[in-house]
């Protein structure tokens, strides 16, 4: 058995210099991880490195520093693979974060659809899990379904078989709701895809920092995810892809990297996962990206799922003690993030002076316009949680809540 770290809140909170300042001369109380996550010191230390050390561009040099810097980049595809349990680190493409990766497949699988096929994906997902799909259907002459949810914001299983059928190809569907927390059951949903000759697309933007993954065994067809939300850089991202269908998808885009032979008259394309890696990559990124996933790994994932539950639950509790409060999102199974709202106050006038308090929350529509239309609401506040937050930011929250609505009421 590998000697994993201790996890101690309090040791972690040290790896992440950002978390140490003041916010309007208050101690910042980060509760925007579901937007994007801080960075520990060995990322931060990794970019420095590359840029100052390593820097060369990759797959093209026989110099020492372009070697070098193929080397680390190759390792983290390697990593990665490790950390997804993916049965090769062929099926790992680099993007530049989850919507690229779905576009990557809405354009390239989406050229084996012909008019009539259906793509199914769900009423909770983000504008990136609806609006590539749309635009797939349009040149394709497709029909996009959606799956809709119950109002505590779960998908409405029972409904399923009236949704899915031979005619879908593709069942593209969130891991958790960047914008509820619900946890949707994957597997399942996989299985049901699979059931119905359709690929599963698993969105794992909210899930990858959540929760194990191993997409052997949830046997989804694609999985993605980005950098940003995982303590890693923007601007890189994950399709893990299983390679059969890697193998006979198109290319995204064509350049440099991504070919074999090229003439004016005809060009062959590399073998994966290069045929889907066009043009100089983020070569920083994936590398500290790498270091991001290595910063994980050294913890016990259940630990940080049981950290994160616990926080997760313990704000909904406390929240819930607020009158005219409603929470979205009440399903059993939940994490990372509770969202509300105070009747009688703007999501956005709460944000505002929550962050005169040092308190960092996202307001608004999270990107899940759709969702806001059926709970009937312009926007949310949203906590988001990651594994460096702490009991006593929640109860500072809560105290700064009760100032905020005192104020705004
Ligand atoms: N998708 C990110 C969020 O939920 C940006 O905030």
């Amino acid at each position: 058995m590998e000697n994993k770290r201790r996890f101690s809140v309090r040791e972690i909170r040290e790896d992440f210099p950002s978390l140490r300042q003041l916010v309007y001369g208050k101690n910042l109380v980060y509760f925007d991880n579901g937007a994007t996550s801080q960075k520990p010191q060995s990322v931060l230390d990794s970019i420095n490195k590359f840029y100052s050390k390593d820097n060369a561009n990759i797959h093209r040099g026989v110099h020492h520093l372009s070697q070098k810097a193929t080397n680390e980049f190759e390792e983290s595809r390697k990593t990665i693979a490790r950390f997804l349990n993916a049965s090769t680190h062929e099926e790992i493409i680099f993007t530049k974060g989850t919507t690229d990766g779905i576009n990557l497949i809405a354009f390239s699988f989406g050229e084996l659809l012909k008019e009539g096929d259906e793509v199914l994906i769900t009423a909770m997902e983000h504008h990136s899990n609806i609006v590539p799909w749309q635009m797939l259907c349009e040149r394709k002459k497709c029909s996009l379904k959606v799956l809709p949810i119950n109002e505590n914001g779960e998908l409405l299983l029972e409904e399923i078989d009236q949704y899915i059928s031979e005619k879908t190809k593709i069942f593209a569907f969130t891991h958790i709701s960047n914008t509820l927390g619900t946890v949707n059951p994957i597997k399942e949903l996989v299985q049901k895809a699979h059931q119905f000759g359709a690929v599963a697309v698993v969105d794992g933007a909210q899930s990858i920092q959540h929760k194990p993954i191993d997409v052997q065994d949830l046997n989804c067809d694609f999985y993605l995810f980005s950098g940003h939300k995982v303590y890693g850089p923007t601007g890189i991202g994950v399709l893990y892809g299983k390679e059969k269908w890697l193998e006979k998808m198109p290319p995204y885009q064509g350049g440099g990297d991504m070919i074999k032979k090229v003439t004016f008259q005809k060009t062959t394309y590399n073998e994966l996962p290069f045929k889907f890696e066009a043009g100089t990559p983020h070569i920083a990124g994936g590398i500290c990206l790498g270091k991001a996933i290595e910063y994980l790994s050294q913890f016990n994932f259940h630990d940080i799922e049981k950290h994160e539950t616990m926080l997760t639950d313990y704000a909904q509790d406390l929240l819930y003690t607020f009158e005219d409060i409603v929470i979205y999102g009440e399903s059993k199974h939940k994490t990372g993030v509770v969202s509300f709202n105070i009747e009688g106050i703007h999501p956005f006038d709460l944000g505002t002076l929550l962050d005169k308090q040092g308190i960092a929350v996202r307001t608004g529509h999270h990107c899940t316009q759709p969702l806001m239309d059926f709970y009937k609401i312009p926007g949310t506040v949203r906590c988001s949680f990651a594994l460096y937050n702490t009991k006593e930011e929640i109860d500072f929250f809560i105290s700064a809540m009760d100032k905020s609505i005192r104020m705004l009421k």
